[in-house]
């Protein structure tokens, strides 16, 4: 006999599951018509469908302000729990004052085309005052507005909404169907293929080869890698998501094989919080059931606001068993001419005048310019995809004027 394959336990034990389904949904929605509305920003659409599908575990709703705090200040939920973002809903203090704490508020999207998408229900239980500096220096590790967190943070509400949320329906807008899935479907997608130890990748960035060097170092010792890029906000200058899943499935096609990986997207919004936010998308993986989560050079760094390897450093302010998802740390990895491959400072021995550096900035002034990417830096099949994608895009953009 077999024996029976343990899957990764969810965050907290148990995988949440908040979506409405058949009759309650249908009385929800009814209900929902005479609700008091909260008009949803794309980071809130975000976090609502991230919450109810288990993605955010053991979170059952949007955090109230004694969750808020331990948050901030321990990077726990209350439980002890390792949690290092807060997920609260804000609004605009005009907009709280006309809500009742106990009552039950419509969480609404506003769709392209101007109409009402009733995605979900807020049982208010909380209304709050928060320090927005104070999230800043704690999550972002700085107050300065050019930090495209912290800039977000500024412009929203001044008061946060705390409670449990039902989803009663997804974002009107469902991009890469194809690639969606939920916790509970990559679970079981993870069984059906027999895969125990999966390593998840995060991403908001085309793939480079440092990207498929650590991805392949970390395959050889797993069953299956999870290439999980996140689509949800991202900041204008960032390559737009539907270029990027171009270019995952081209490079995937002709470079990995296909038994090995799945691609689906993250639909969540990126924060650009560094260390903190490595916690938040290793304790993400881990409830779409993956053991292993990579984390390499200033993992969802922004402009040098945090060190090269912060996003590790962070894990050591936890002890190993509140975090069930294994780190796995990389170096800075480059091309070298010499080694005729792609190194660190780990396994090459050779100068900085041997290496391959691009930086992101000049990766975009390349692709707006027209020039493809040096091979040393991305397959030339994927340059290609990124050259024609932003060529089309700018084409779009001129179109609209
Ligand atoms: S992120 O904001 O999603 O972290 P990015 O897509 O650039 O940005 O990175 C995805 C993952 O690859 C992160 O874990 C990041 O640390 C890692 N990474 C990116 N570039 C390198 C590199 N040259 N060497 C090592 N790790 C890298």
């Amino acid at each position: 006999m077999t024996p029976a394959v343990k899957a990764m336990p969810a965050h907290g034990g148990t995988l949440v599951d908040r979506m409405l389904r058949g009759s309650l949904r249908e009385a929800a929605l009814e209900r929902a018509q005479s609700m008091p509305k909260v008009f949803l920003t794309p980071m809130a659409v975000s976090d609502l469908e991230l919450i109810a599908v288990g993605a955010f575990s053991p979170l059952t709703g949007f955090m109230t302000s004694d969750v808020y705090r331990t948050v901030l200040d321990d990077m726990r939920l209350p439980s002890g729990l390792a949690w290092t973002i807060p997920v609260a809903l804000p609004v605009a203090k005009e907009k709280a004052d006309t809500f009742k704490e106990g009552q039950e508020v419509a969480l609404v999207e506003r769709t392209s085309d101007g109409k009402e998408n009733i995605m979900g229900l807020l049982e208010l239980a909380e209304k709050y005052e928060y320090d927005k500096e104070k999230e800043a220096e704690k999550v972002y590790r700085t107050t300065d507005d050019a930090h495209p967190g912290v800039a977000r943070l500024y412009r929203q509400g001044e008061m946060l909404l705390g409670g449990n949320i039902y989803l009663l329906n997804r974002p009107s807008e469902i991009e890469f169907p194809e690639f969606r899935h939920d916790p509970a479907q990559t679970r079981r997608l993870f069984a059906a293929r027999g895969w125990r130890r999966i390593v998840a990748f995060q991403t908001r960035n085309p793939i480079h080869r440092a990207h498929e060097y650590i991805q392949k170092v970390a395959m050889e010792v797993v069953d299956g890698l999870f290439l999980h890029p996140l689509v949800g906000e991202t900041k204008p200058d960032d390559i737009p998501a539907d270029v990027r899943m171009e270019s995952y499935q081209t490079i995937l096609r002709d470079y990995y094989p296909a038994d090995r990986v799945l691609l689906g997207v993250y639909p969540a919004a990126m924060r650009y919080a560094g260390p903190r936010e490595a916690i938040f998308h290793a304790i993400a993986r881990q409830n779409y059931g993956c053991t292993h989560f990579i984390v390499g050079r200033d993992h969802a760094g922004v402009k040098g606001y945090y060190g090269t390897y912060d996003a590790h450093y962070i894990f050591d302010e936890f002890l190993p068993h509140e975090l069930f998802i294994t780190p796995l740390f990389f170096d800075y990895a480059f091309y070298c001419r010499k080694c005729k491959a792609v190194v660190s400072a780990k396994t090459c021995p050779h100068g900085p005048e041997d290496h391959v550096f691009l930086s992101g900035t000049q990766v975009r002034q390349m692709l707006a310019n027209g020039e493809p990417l040096p091979e040393e830096f991305t397959r030339p099949e994927v340059s290609r995809v990124l050259l024609q994608g932003m060529a089309h895009k700018r084409a779009e953009e001129a179109k609209k004027g």
